[in-house]
């Protein structure tokens, strides 16, 4: 039975029993910023279990993407050589929210078991917390298991927790029974190890929430979670012990060993490299359709690792050059009928994927070689490579740490890692340090007790720009006050106000808090804590106490420019992903009154003609001028409407949907124009790579917009000006300038050369003979060192055989430059340099050169004469010797 049959098989299996098929959330979850991926079915469920999100289900079924890779479950090293670990998996899972507890869950999982899939009772194996007595008495007593096939087993395996904290609950587990061809023990028999018995099922009983202290405290209402690794019941039902001789895998292997031209099946380390890259192809596609990107961090380097550690083996196995993306086609084969979005994204991963192999394979073989020498400059006996090797293998050649591992693994060597960690850490601090920042900044304890005593400020800015509110608290340095005196600066907090604070990208208002007789004018306004407004700013004149009603006033015009830039944010947003791609995601936002910045997850740089279609499609929402509607609802609301939602980002029980007709659907908190046409011109003016993967575009909208429109055609009216055209000449204009310009230049060269000549041509008459050679010593005035060499040169043509000095004296500059120049017949007898010096000394210089050409420069120009006039007594002196 085919892996996609048993997933089908296994949905309709729940679904008949009440369950909602709830599709596979992504694998980065949604709903927790401290888990890296989504390492289990109940990952989606978690606040349910918590009691913190309710679902107008309490029962539902999934077949869940699980990545086991660079988080607390790491099973990336394992991947090829064992028969059943993955980075990748997908888990079958139901659960009961509240609804049913273990009665019902073993009975489920035992019927689909025996009966749907047909499993015979005497292949399965189970087994139960030590003290859950109660799943023992269900399983032994109610299904009539076989105490022969039961086994209570203790917390380390049958204790299942989400992560160090949370859900949690003892656990019933299912074996497999693969038979006694195959080595291994039964489970809880204490040496379990092998292949024999194999885990297929875990249910866990959810019923505790670990808190950061380890205390366990009861949900609010018992719950199921279970899950059923699909590759591992494929392997049962296809009959085969290893998960990667089944169907899930083996298209994969086989067009992996097409590419190398090997055959699977042949050697050992052949297969483990067949199965790693048919392993980390599922993993980095789905990582990729799930909006990850290779980068230096976080998830990125996940993906990253996991590319270039699959690069390598295609490396091991003789393939040239890139190859993993072809995988991708039987990928999407396989799984693209269940999992669309692979399917609707196919192109763009084969593209994330060739460009990331590219970039390795620069430096893999440098890489690759440095490695062989590392190990063989190891010293006699050393087993280990040391941490600064692959620090260097990691900084320079793009090695992950754990790829230099692998590769020692493999020679019976270690890394030191904790070697590794202080280069690593070293590095750090010396970035830290050039770039100086300040860390983490920490609320002050005030805002907390203001938030007890007073319950914060309610936001009224949506509907108004201008309010009454009651002045609960004055702050100067982060202390509480009950008055402010004019000319102090300190932060307000009111019981209500207009003003929006810093958040999600969108800077702070800026305004007036007034009273008769006082007026304090807010720079900025902050939250530093959710609930609590912080007005910033100076008590310009009067008096203001705590208690007193005070008038609140936004500067409209720079909230209504910042709403201009946010709803152009939302649009751009949209345009991007229709544009360039669904995994574009957004990784950083500002939106000022003067301009907004866009950060978002793309591998390169946007062409101009990408960017002029990503503007007139914005430009193209504004004209249509679309109603822009704020609502709010649930979390699960906003996603089935499908509203853009961001990772690490935590939401309330309601969430705010911006909606702007079909053009763009986002949660937000922000204040945004009530129509689109009120943004009226968005214009971008620049897109620049901002780190490994990320883009940013930088735009301006509204009054803004346009001043940068009539800068750029005042600019082009001034540079019509300059060349006495109109703007709309001005381009030939400059086409014809460059063009004079350069046939100019022609022109200087040639007349300097015709000077050159001319001036050679003239200093024939200054040639004297000295002891039978010709020579020449002359001042010569304007020429640059070019032409002067080729004045020489000429000179010594015509003299056929002699020896020349030129001087140019620069008496402004209080310079000279000096040539000197010795015919070959004569190098054996003057050597140009000597007779340069020579000059060069009369002139406060020095210089040098070959024996047929050298050049020098001095600083007494009025010298020139009497330095020059000493030649042909040198010339003289060499004669004589
Ligand atoms: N959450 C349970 C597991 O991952 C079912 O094993």
């Amino acid at each position: 039975m085919e892996g996609a049959e048993i997933r089908r098989r296994f949905l309709e299996f729940f679904a008949a029993r009440d369950h909602e098929v709830v599709p596979s959330a992504s694998l980065v979850p949604q709903n927790d910023p401290t888990l890296l991926f989504t390492n289990a079915g109940m990952v989606q469920f978690k606040d349910v279990f918590l009691g913190r999100e309710h679902r107008d289900y309490n029962r539902a079924v999934t077949s869940q993407r699980c990545l086991r890779a660079g988080g607390k479950h790491n099973d990336l090293e394992n991947v090829g050589h064992t028969a059943r670990h993955h980075t990748f998996f997908e888990m079958l899972g139901n659960f009961s929210f509240g609804d049913y507890f273990k009665r019902e869950a073993i009975q489920y999982a035992w019927a689909f078991l025996t009966e749907d899939l047909g499993l015979p009772e005497e292949k399965l194996f189970v087994t139960v917390y030590t003290e859950d007595e109660e799943a023992a008495r269900i399983w032994l007593d109610e299904m009539g298991i076989d105490s022969a096939r039961f086994a209570y087993v203790g917390a380390e395996d049958n204790f299942w927790s989400m992560g160090d904290t949370g859900p949690c609950g003892p656990c019933s587990e299912i074996f497999y029974d693969h038979g006694p061809e195959l080595p291994g023990s039964p489970p809880g028999s204490g040496e379990d190890e092998g292949d024999r018995y194999v885990e297929i099922w875990n249910l866990v009983f959810m019923q505790y929430n670990r808190d950061a202290e380890g205390n366990l405290h009861d949900l609010p209402k018992p719950n199921i979670d279970t899950g059923m690794g699909l590759e591992r019941i494929a392997a049962v039902m296809e009959g085969v012990h290893n998960n990667f001789d089944t169907d899930l895998f083996l298209p994969l292997i086989h067009k992996a060993a097409e590419l190398a031209g090997v055959r699977y099946n042949d050697a050992d380390a052949t297969d483990v490299s067949l199965r790693v890259i048919a392993d980390h192809i599922r993993a980095c596609s789905f990582l990729i359709t799930d909006g990850v990107i290779p980068s230096n961090e976080g998830r990125g380097y996940v993906l990253r690792r996991i590319i270039r550690r699959a690069a390598r083996h295609g490396r091991m196995l003789g393939i040239e050059g890139s190859f993993f993306h072809q995988l991708v086609q039987p990928l999407v084969d396989a799984m693209g009928h269940h999992f669309t979005e692979l399917d609707e994204q196919q192109a763009t991963i084969e593209r994330v994927l060739r460009i990331e192999e590219e970039r390795f394979a620069a430096t893999l073989s440098d890489g690759l070689a440095h490695l062989e020498e590392v190990v063989r400059n190891l010293s006699e006996g050393a087993r280990e490579i040391p941490g600064e090797a692959a620090f260097r293998l990691y900084d320079t050649y793009g090695f992950p740490l754990d790829l230099t591992e692998d590769i020692a693994r493999e020679r019976g060597l270690s890394v030191d890692t904790a070697g590794f960690d202080e280069h690593m850490a070293e590095q750090k601090a010396r970035a830290r340090a050039s770039w100086g920042g300040s860390g983490e900044e920490r609320v002050p304890q005030a805002y907390y007790d203001l938030l007890e005593s007073h319950q914060g400020t309610e936001f009224l800015g949506y509907q108004s720009l201008s309010a009454e509110a009651a002045l609960t608290g004055i702050l100067k340095d982060d202390a509480c006050f009950q008055e402010l005196n004019a000319g102090e600066e300190a932060v307000l907090v009111l019981n209500q106000t207009p003003f929006y604070g810093e958040s999600g990208g969108q800077v702070g208002d800026t305004g007036r808090i007034t009273t008769a007789e006082a007026e304090f004018v807010v720079t900025d306004t902050q939250l530093p804590l959710p609930g609590l407004v912080a007005h910033v700013g100076r008590l310009e004149r009067g008096r203001l106490k705590t208690g007193e009603t005070v008038h609140c006033t936004v500067d409209e015009s720079a909230r209504h420019a910042t709403a201009y830039n946010h709803s152009a944010t939302h649009l751009l947003h949209g345009a991007l992903r229709r544009q360039v791609g669904e995994h574009v995601r957004q990784m950083g936002s500002l939106v000022e009154p003067e301009r907004l910045r866009f950060d978002f997850s793309h591998y390169e740089g946007l062409t101009p003609d990408q960017l002029r279609t990503i503007e007139n499609e914005v430009n193209r929402h504004i004209r249509a001028n679309y109603e822009v509607s704020a609502d709010w609802m649930t979390l699960d609301q906003a996603q089935a409407k499908g509203a853009i939602a961001f990772f690490d980002e935590k939401y309330g029980e309601q969430v705010r949907v911006i909606t702007m007709g079909p053009a763009s659907m986002e949660l937000c908190g922000g204040t945004h124009v009530s129509r689109t046409g009120n943004i009226s011109l968005f214009k971008i003016v620049e897109e620049t790579g901002i780190a490994a993967g990320v883009r940013r575009i930088t735009a301006l909208t509204g009054q803004e917009a346009l001043n940068y429109v009539q800068g750029q055609e005042d600019q082009i009216g001034r540079i019509a000006g300059l060349l006495k055209g109109t703007r709309a000449d001005a381009d030939e204009r400059v086409a014809e300038l460059v063009e004079r310009s350069r046939d100019l230049e022609k022109e200087v060269e040639r007349l300097k050369s015709k000077l050159a000549t001319a001036a050679s041509g003239d200093l024939l008459d200054r040639v004297q003979e000295v002891g039978g050679t010709k020579v020449l010593a002359a001042a010569l005035e304007g020429q640059d060192p070019k032409s002067l060499r080729q004045t020489v040169d000429q000179l010594k043509q015509k003299l056929g055989s002699g020896v020349i000095v030129l001087g140019v004296p620069d008496p402004e500059k209080g310079k000279v430059s000096l040539i000197a120049g010795v015919t070959d017949d004569l190098t054996d007898r003057f050597s140009a340099g000597d007779l340069v010096n020579r000059v060069a000394e009369g002139v406060g210089g020095k210089g040098g050169g070959r024996a047929d050409m050298a050049q020098a420069g001095g600083k007494d120009p009025e010298n020139l004469e009497a330095a020059l006039e000493r030649v042909p007594e040198y010339v003289e002196s060499c004669l004589a010797t």
